[in-house]
């Protein structure tokens, strides 16, 4: 370290308030108070909630990504950094662990994401997916995001629990929005009058749920042939002869049941936004779609066949990452941009932010799907540009599991509806606000006539 370093604590940025720093303007606008300091400050800010995240370097841009997942990774805790999910995810959850820890229950989640296992839970989702949109077209208008938070809660629930009765998936989905939404709860107190508590009160029966499913199969002798998830991660153990104990492998269910199922329906929500806003788009993605597999279900050979289908979840997530921030705690001095960070401090990075910089891409709050496609790939030209799925040894290892769920849900609302949403385009982008403003997302699905060759009425198709 240099002497000419400067103090973190110079770092541009006016922490608030005597005893309250930033704590409520952070809370009340969330994204928009990042996006305002950094239009305000530059890439390189201070935040202070004091009691909760005392002192925060907020970095932002591809450099800064790079400094988080590679070049000083190893200084960096992802345990500490996330220790705001700690009612949720216990420290069984590869995402609260560091080092060794992590790398070993790393190696042993991976099963349950190597390519055999992600396509044996196609027909899950494609049946899920089937069932849950029949009635979309009837339904007049649909709060987007309630519709599909429940979708791909039940998703995840099938895929990593197993559960087949639907009063068994709707009992675990309320138990986990209510686990979820306890985040919000300011006291800590595990009673039953606090938000808190009552979350506890759910992760507790969630808990139970599993280690019941569990036991049941023990006893019918079920768990050590089968290739489902719960035996997955029971079963493997590495060549040092680690392996998960019944209670680390629930509490790793619990967290894929998080880390897997907001993310997926708040980007989802915020694609069919930008497509019922584009009838263009929506029949681009169409034509592909009857070239390929015509008016048949997409099969999993055919999920990367789909180029323009593919660009388009890409620019869903460089325009709305559902992670609004990534957090780590520095564990030894840092240095970046020309300040010291000491151990202690939080060190915040944003994909969102870093995704709407137009020194990387062209018109960064314009829906664009080619951006990604040759010659432009404006993603390509810098390194840790297109982060919404994380980087380094804590990105996200279900990126593939979500990319078909995506693609599925897609292409089978592509083949069978037409779909407007308001408000539009033109009412709120730019979008500076996605977590919240994602709750006001309604879209009005109308039947597309197969016969049509799956192009609406009226499109000119
Ligand atoms: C659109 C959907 C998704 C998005 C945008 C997303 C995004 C992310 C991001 C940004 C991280 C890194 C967090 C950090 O570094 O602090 C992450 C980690 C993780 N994600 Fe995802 N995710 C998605 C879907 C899923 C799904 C379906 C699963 C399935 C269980 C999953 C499981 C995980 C796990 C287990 C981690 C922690 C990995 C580790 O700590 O080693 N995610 N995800």
């Amino acid at each position: 370290m240099t002497d000419k370093l400067k103090s973190a604590e110079m770092m541009p940025g006016n922490t608030g308030l005597p005893l309250i720093g930033n704590t409520v303007s952070a809370f009340t606008k969330f994204e928009q108070f990042y996006w305002e300091r950094n239009q305000q400050h530059g890439n390189i800010f201070r935040v202070s909630m004091p009691g909760l995240f005392n002192n925060i370097a907020c970095l932002v841009g591809p450099e800064a990504n790079r400094l988080v997942f590679k070049d000083e990774a190893d200084k960096l805790s992802s345990r500490l950094g996330n220790k705001f999910l700690s009612p949720i995810l216990t420290p069984d959850m590869v995402l609260m662990q560091d080092g060794q820890q992590h790398r070993i229950s790393r190696k042993l989640i991976l099963p349950v994401f190597l390519p055999q296992a992600i396509a044996s839970y196609f027909d899950i989702i494609q049946a899920v997916v089937s069932e849950t949109i029949d009635n979309w077209g009837r339904q007049g208008t649909i709060d987007l995001s309630a519709e599909l938070h429940k979708l791909t809660l039940k998703m995840v629930v099938k895929i990593f629990l197993g559960s087949e009765k639907t009063s068994e998936i709707e009992q675990v989905s309320e138990w986990f929005t209510i686990l979820v939404d306890s985040l919000n709860g300011v006291i800590k107190w595990d009673n039953p009058l606090t938000m808190h508590g009552r979350g506890q009160a759910a992760r507790r029966k969630i808990f139970d749920y599993v280690r019941q499913i569990i036991q049941e199969r023990g006893a019918r002798g079920d768990l050590e042939q089968s290739t489902d998830v719960l035996s997955l991660l029971l079963n493997t153990i590495d060549e040092d002869g680690n392996r998960f104990t019944e209670t680390q492998v629930i509490n790793q269910a619990i967290g894929f049941l998080f880390a897997g199922h907001d993310t997926t329906s708040s980007l989802m929500s915020w694609l069919l936004f930008e497509l019922g806003n584009s009838h263009e788009w929506q029949q681009r993605l169409r034509a592909e779609q009857q070239q390929v597999m015509g008016n048949n279900p997409i099969t999993i050979s055919q999920l990367r066949q789909l180029p323009d289908l593919t660009n388009t979840i890409k620019e869903g997530e460089r325009m709305y990452p559902p992670g609004f921030l990534i957090c780590r705690m520095a564990m030894a001095d840092i240095e970046y941009g020309g300040y010291l960070i000491p151990a202690g401090w939080f060190v915040c990075i944003f994909p969102q932010l870093t995704q709407r910089m137009p020194e990387i891409y062209q018109n960064p709050d314009t829906f664009d799907p080619d951006r990604f496609a040759p010659p432009r790939e404006e993603d390509k030209k810098q390194p840790y540009s297109l982060i919404g799925f994380g980087g380094g040894v804590h990105s996200c290892i279900g990126v593939e599991l979500a990319q078909m769920e995506m693609k599925i849900i897609l292409s089978t609302l592509l083949q069978k509806y037409d779909w407007s949403v308001t408000p539009t385009t033109a009412e709120i982008a730019p979008v500076r606000r996605p977590f919240s403003m994602q709750k006001q997302l309604r879209a009005k699905f109308v039947p597309i006539n197969p016969l049509q060759g799956g192009v609406p009425e009226g499109w000119g198709g």
